[in-house]
Formats: structure tokens, C-alpha cells, sequence
């Protein structure tokens, strides 16, 4: 049982514990013949849930979650606000989100120093190509295809919001060296690119290390923002003066 929660994803484990809580919330409440309000049902479903989730084992910030769903749920339905406004809510943080309860990226995006930082990087004369893996809104690649336009930069991005406003921004800024397509980072060929920048999670780092190992060729350069790849120290480290304390974490291959 413990080995087939561990193999979930958070969110996964998080809507399991929070059914529970509600079937116990109603077990208890009804053998102790209580008859809360709604609010007070859902206040005794987010404790409980709250406290599965520490049990569980999930990070710190599921417990807010967990204890605060129920509670919202039923508080927005005090509020009746319409059920489509809800529906539009989901269909663009889904659009914005996309797969990201499974690949455990969220969208965030890298700073405008972190992009200084990178310039710093890439070859300075001659031709070289880069990819963005998780490319997001396009931020990296249409600020280094502005200021160093002997490259040629490439983009991935899973999510469809992203994607597309990087997509019309490459092609209404006339941006001849740059181009993304809507797809996983896992189907790239990673052998054809001079540099590789990620800027994902510590979830994904130690198969993109595998996949980069595998496929980069010898003198390309592996740069991840902010995330370390375990037990396999980079050869040197960058580190970026900027709100989050970013470090750039290079290995020539
Ligand atoms: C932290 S953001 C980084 C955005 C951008 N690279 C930057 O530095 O500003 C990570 C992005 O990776 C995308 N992503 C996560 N898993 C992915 C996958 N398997 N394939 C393609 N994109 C993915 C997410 O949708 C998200 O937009």
C-alpha cells in the first residue's frame, strides 16, 4: 500500500486523502448523531485532511491546501457565483498548467539577470544552436535571439498557453532564429543542440541528466537554472544576484 501511494503523484495522493477525510467526517459525525452546518462539516473535512496529509508524509505546503479546500469549495458556493465563471478558471490555469500535477514543473520564469547570466555562456562569434527545454513563455530565447543573433534558439513546451503566446511572439517579432514547438522534452534529440538550458524542478533532474549523458555530444554545454542534479556536481556554478538567488549549474560534456 505504502509502495503504490509513493509511486502517485502528490495531487493524486492529496485527492485520495482528501475523500477520505470527508468519509470519515461523515463516519464520526454521524456516529457522534452531529449535525453541523455546512461550513462546520468543512472545517472538521480540511482538519482532517490537513492531518492525513502530514501523516502522509506530503510537503509542508499540501497541509494549507488540504485544510483550506473544503472550506473554499463550500464558501464559493455560498457566494453563487456562476458555475461558468468557475469553468473558465479551469480551462485557462489547465491551458497555463497543463500536465503539470503529473510532471511536477509548474510554470514559473526565469529572471531577467538569469538571462544576463546566460549570455555570458554561450559562444560569442561563432554559430551554435540552443535549446530551451520547457521553454514556457519564451522569455530565454527571444532575449538571447535579440542579443546574440548568430545563434539559433529552439524551444519545448508542453503546456498550450505557453507555447502559443511564445509561438505568435517568435512569429510576429519576426524572429528568424528562434522557433518552439508544442511537444515533451523527453522526444528531443538533445545531439543536436550546442547548448541545453532547463529550468524545471528537482523532480525531473536526475532522468534529464540520464537523457543528457546519453545524448549531448562531447564539448556541449548543460546548464540548469537553480536545480542541482543529484550526486553529480556540476564543473562550475553561476551564481545570479537576483530575487530568488538563482544559480546557473554548467557541465561541459
Ligand atoms: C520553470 S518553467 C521555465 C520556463 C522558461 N524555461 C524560463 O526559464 O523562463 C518550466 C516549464 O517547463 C514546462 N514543462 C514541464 N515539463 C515539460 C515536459 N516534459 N516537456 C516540455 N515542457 C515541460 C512547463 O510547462 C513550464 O512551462
Amino acid at each position: 500500500m505504502t509502495s503504490l501511494l509513493k509511486r502517485l503523484p502528490p495531487s493524486a495522493i492529496a485527492l485520495l486523502l482528501q475523500v477520505s477525510a470527508f468519509v470519515l467526517t461523515v463516519l464520526i459525525l454521524s456516529l457522534l448523531d452531529l449535525h453541523p452546518a455546512p461550513l462546520g462539516f468543512a472545517l472538521i473535512c480540511g482538519i482532517l485532511a490537513s492531518s492525513l496529509s502530514y501523516i502522509a508524509g506530503l510537503v509542508r505546503w499540501w497541509w494549507f491546501i488540504q485544510f483550506a479546500f473544503v472550506p473554499a469549495l463550500v464558501l464559493m458556493l455560498m457566494l453563487n457565483i456562476p458555475p461558468s465563471l468557475f469553468l473558465a478558471a479551469f480551462l485557462i490555469l489547465l491551458a497555463v498548467y497543463w500536465s503539470t500535477f503529473r510532471t511536477q514543473v509548474p510554470l514559473y520564469l526565469s529572471s531577467n539577470k538569469v538571462w544576463l547570466a546566460l549570455e555570458t555562456q554561450i559562444p560569442v562569434e561563432q554559430p551554435f544552436i540552443f535549446i530551451d527545454l520547457g521553454s514556457g513563455i519564451g522569455g530565454v530565447l527571444l532575449h538571447l535571439a535579440r542579443t546574440h543573433p548568430h545563434g539559433s534558439y529552439h524551444g519545448v513546451e508542453a503546456a498550450p498557453l505557453p507555447f502559443l503566446w511564445s509561438w505568435l511572439h517568435i512569429k510576429f517579432g519576426g524572429y528568424r532564429n528562434c522557433t518552439v514547438h508544442w511537444g515533451s522534452l523527453w522526444n528531443c534529440d538533445l545531439s543536436e543542440y550546442d547548448v541545453v538550458f532547463a529550468y524545471l524542478s528537482p523532480v525531473p533532474m536526475e532522468r534529464l541528466w540520464l537523457k543528457a549523458k546519453q545524448e549531448m555530444l562531447h564539448g556541449s554545454l548543460f546548464i540548469s537554472n537553480t536545480f542541482a542534479v543529484p550526486d553529480h556536481s556540476p564543473q562550475n556554478t553561476l551564481a545570479v544576484d537576483d530575487l530568488h538567488h538563482s544559480t546557473l549549474h554548467l557541465w561541459r560534456m
